[in-house]
């Protein structure tokens, strides 16, 4: 069974109400395109973005939660408030959010059942550091990420696995297409669900490169930052992703 590519975007800390003709200008791409299209933005933004994707097929997601359902959590958002305001992906244990608020892979596993259990589909992110990558030890990392930040019973769930090597965002690099081909190939092995699961690269993908990265054979997919925030960019990886 072919794993229908999914081209998502991460606003991260990016995005006022202004900002949301962006939809307009790529629902038409994302309608045509055999792909899946999803864009998590800014929590404060996810019910208007919702609103304007009705009708369009592209989906809306959230860019972190809470690992509990409701209660005395000061700023935190839970999964069911993000599927109560449209979302239906939630990015989980992005570089920036393990470096920024100390999350462990324990912290994203819990986030994960909770994702699960409200009936969204998570998006958990792995990725070594540009110091473990020259210690020879990026696959050892990555598999020890994913084996720590896998929810406890995945089976018959749909999940998605984003590799997003530390180094490569937001920084212009990317890793070589053999070493993303050959990451991929060491996460679908560790996978319990390795057949249907989507794993998206991330880091740097740009109009320039989308193209040779999703023709690899275990890359389902982008999950786009810088480049998702312009619509004639995100357009371009989108239509990448029907070649
Ligand atoms: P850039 O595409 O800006 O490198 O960001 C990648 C990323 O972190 C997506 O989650």
């Amino acid at each position: 069974m072919p794993r229908t590519a999914l081209i998502a975007g991460n606003w991260k800390m990016n995005g006022l109400a202004a900002d949301l003709d962006f939809f307009d200008a790529i629902a038409g791409p994302a309608a045509s395109s055999p792909a899946d299209v999803l864009i998590c933005p800014p929590a404060t933004l996810l019910a208007a973005a919702a609103a304007r994707c009705a009708d369009t097929g592209i989906s809306v997601g959230g860019q972190d939660c809470h690992a509990h359902e409701a209660g005395a959590h000061t700023g935190d958002i839970s999964a069911a408030m993000l599927k109560d305001a449209g979302a239906r992906y939630v990015i989980l244990g992005h570089s920036e959010r393990r470096a920024d608020h100390g999350e462990s892979d324990a912290m994203i596993r819990a986030k994960a059942d909770a994702v699960l259990a409200a009936g969204l589909i998570p998006i958990i992110c792995v990725g070594e550091t540009k110091a473990e990558r020259e210690a020879g030890k990026a696959q050892a990392v990555v598999t020890a990420q994913l084996a720590g930040s896998l929810p406890d019973n995945p089976q018959n769930m749909e999940l998605v696995i984003a590799y997003e090597p530390v180094w490569a965002i937001g920084t212009g690099l990317t890793a070589s297409v053999s070493d993303v081909e050959e990451m991929h190939a060491a996460i679908r092995a560790a996978l319990p669900e390795p057949l249907t699961t989507r794993i998206l690269y991330g880091g740097s993908v740009k109009p320039a490169n989308a193209e040779s990265l999703l023709a690899l054979p275990d890359v389902d997919g982008a999950l786009v930052g810088g480049a998702s925030l312009k619509a004639s960019d995100f357009t371009s990886i989108i239509n990448a992703a029907g070649r």
